[in-house]
């Protein structure tokens, strides 16, 4: 295992729910934290909690230039950036007959041209510097698909295709994760619209198994804390309680 000190780590939706989790465990244990969210009062808060290792860039992940911005505040603040958690997305999970075509758009922004504009952001600075860490989260619903999920699956099983092309692509210079959740407890699925949707979730009861953030945020840091030799590419984890 190696240490996750003074390793400098970009974190993508660092404003909740796994990316902040992420943050505070990173934070405890040394690393230097470059966030990014829209949120900004959230990612001031989160700074000051974490002090002088953490720096925040205030981004919609869904324009290039922004996610630009927050890989060259790393750079300013640090000179380098050893990893990236591609963390930032959206679920407003609907029926597709609803037709709620905006939702789609949305998430096709978010959660897969935000993932891949920040790949763009550091991976020729990793390149030069031959090695790195892409960590990519995407979902169970990256691996299946269900009713309603149909657009918010295509997004992940998407970042799943471009976590295997990019680490084709790297020739083995640098490491690359893509995490599987399954249901966790975070602000996500505040974003969902769609009635029958939420019907459909509290009647499946998806709040009495979804499972800690932390426990994801654990996951991510793990991945970081393995040998550079060692990657650990493809990671389900899930409430013990989701058998399903
Ligand atoms: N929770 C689960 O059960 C679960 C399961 C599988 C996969 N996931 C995935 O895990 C990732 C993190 O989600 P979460 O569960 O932690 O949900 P969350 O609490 O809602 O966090 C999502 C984060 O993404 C950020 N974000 C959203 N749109 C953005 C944009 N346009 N630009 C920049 N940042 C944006 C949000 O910050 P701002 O709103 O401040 O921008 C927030 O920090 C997502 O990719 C999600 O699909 C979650």
């Amino acid at each position: 295992m190696q240490s996750v000190k003074d390793m400098v780590v970009v974190i993508t939706g660092a404003s909740s729910g796994f990316g902040a989790e992420t943050a505070k465990l990173l934070g405890e244990k040394g690393a230097k934290l470059v966030l990014g969210a829209r949120r900004e009062d959230r990612l001031k808060a989160l700074c000051d909690r974490i002090g002088e290792n953490a720096v925040y860039s205030v981004c919609d992940i869904s324009k290039k230039d922004d996610a630009l911005a927050l890989a060259q505040k790393g750079l300013d603040s640090f000179g380098k950036i050893d990893a990236l958690v591609n963390n930032a997305g959206i679920m407003p999970l609907s029926f597709l007959a609803k037709g709620m075509v905006e939702d789609w758009d949305r998430m096709i922004d978010v959660n897969i041209k935000g993932v891949l504009y920040a790949i763009h952001a550091v991976l020729n600075h990793m390149l030069e510097r031959g090695s790195g860490t892409i960590i990519n989260i995407s979902s169970i619903a990256g691996l299946r698909t269900n009713p309603s999920t149909a657009v918010y699956s295509g997004t992940k099983y998407a970042v799943r295709a471009i976590s295997d092309g990019l680490r084709m692509e790297t020739g083995g210079k640098i490491r690359v994760s893509c995490i599987y959740p399954g249901a966790f407890t975070t602000e996500l699925a505040a974003s969902i619209r769609d009635e029958s949707v939420i019907e459909v979730f509290r009647a499946r009861g998806f709040d009495k198994i979804a499972g800690d953030a932390k426990r994801v945020a654990e996951a991510i840091v793990s991945v970081l804390e393995q040998n550079p030799e060692l990657s650990l590419s493809d990671i389900v984890i899930r409430p013990t309680a989701q058998a399903m």
